[in-house]
């Protein structure tokens, strides 16, 4: 399985902010933003990933995250010249896919929560058989969102923090009056046949090849499933500076708590068995921080 990870657009909300720089390069607490929807990846055991960024950016990536070998990973580059919506990921990434499934992970987005590696890899597995699968979060105002609409409100079902996948009335994006409060986040796997939908997809009236519009291309041949993020879980936005902040403080909050790291892609990397222990000590000899130490420190407990 690979994995793409969206990290384009402009991101005017952010502005002056992201004027001059890439807002899936700015800090989240600790870390780049990226480094949190690469982990996502990792996690999910994808090891092969294509980062996607506007021609101005994606040097700068390449710099961050160079060819992904000092974690164990592979990593290539390719540019979107204009940001004309997120299913042209599988477009700009069909040689990359060579024919594959694929999940595509918006830079932007940020997952926390127990048991996330577990419903990652039952993705994985889902559409290697086939098919579609994308995730719902409830919010209180989905209308900035792809929005997912189930056959039946099985409120126990939904509300009892376990993982469900249920049948699917409709999908919307960005609907003014939004049909229910699940929201779609920015992660999808597809099948092998993705690339080949998305080539046939048409601009929506916004002008965008809308990420919706796939998804709808599996609801209508019966082979999307959608699975809940239960309420104990955390899916973040950083799309203004309030969300933004937000999401660096809710970070901080856990590391300073427990100790462990979040989203820290050489742990990943090591747990996953991709570095070995004295590499994951080189790693966090490199750098002079508190990230460096923690490195250094894992791989002193070696556990
Ligand atoms: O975050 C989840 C939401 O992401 C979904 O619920 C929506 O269905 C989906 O359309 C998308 O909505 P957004 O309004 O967040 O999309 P936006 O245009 O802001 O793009 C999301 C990220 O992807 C953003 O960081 C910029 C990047 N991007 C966007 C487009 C359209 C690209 O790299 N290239 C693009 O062509």
């Amino acid at each position: 399985m690979k994995g793409i990870i969206l990290a384009g657009g402009s991101a005017t909300r952010l502005y002056p902010l992201s004027k001059a720089i890439s807002k899936q390069i700015m800090p989240v607490y600790d870390k780049p933003m990226i480094y949190y929807p690469l982990s996502a990846l990792m996690l999910a055991g994808i090891r092969e990933v294509l980062v996607i960024s506007t021609p101005r950016d994606l040097p700068m990536f390449e710099e961050l995250l160079g060819d992904g070998s000092r974690i164990g990973m592979k990593l290539s580059y390719k540019v979107q010249l204009v940001p004309n919506g997120l299913a042209q990921a599988f477009v700009l990434g069909r040689e990359f896919l060579n024919g594959e499934p694929g999940c595509l992970i918006l830079g932007d987005n940020m997952f926390y929560g127990q048991h996330f590696g577990h419903m990652l890899r039952d993705a994985v597995e889902s559409v290697q058989k086939g098919g579609a699968c994308i995730f719902g979060y409830e919010v209180a105002d989905p209308r900035a969102y792809g929005v997912v609409e189930f056959e039946e409100e099985q409120s126990s079902d939904l509300h009892g923090g376990k993982e469900t996948v249920l049948k699917v009335k409709s999908l919307e994006e960005k609907p003014a009056e939004p049909k229910s409060n699940y929201a779609v986040p920015g992660l999808y796997f597809y099948d092998a046949t993705v690339c080949e939908k998305a080539a046939n997809l048409q601009p929506s009236a916004r002008g965008e090849y809308e990420i919706t519009d796939l998804n709808k291309i599996y609801l209508n041949e019966g082979t999307l499933k959608v699975k809940l993020f239960s309420r104990g879980f955390a899916w973040l936005d950083t799309g203004n500076c309030d969300s933004l902040l937000e999401a660096g403080n809710f970070i901080a909050t856990i590391q300073n708590r427990q100790g462990f790291y979040v989203s820290c892609i050489e742990e990943i990397a090591w747990r996953n068995g991709w570095i070995s222990t004295e590499q994951l000590a080189a790693l966090g000899k490199e750098m002079k921080t508190a990230y460096g130490r923690y490195l250094e420190r894992i791989a002193a407990k070696g556990f």
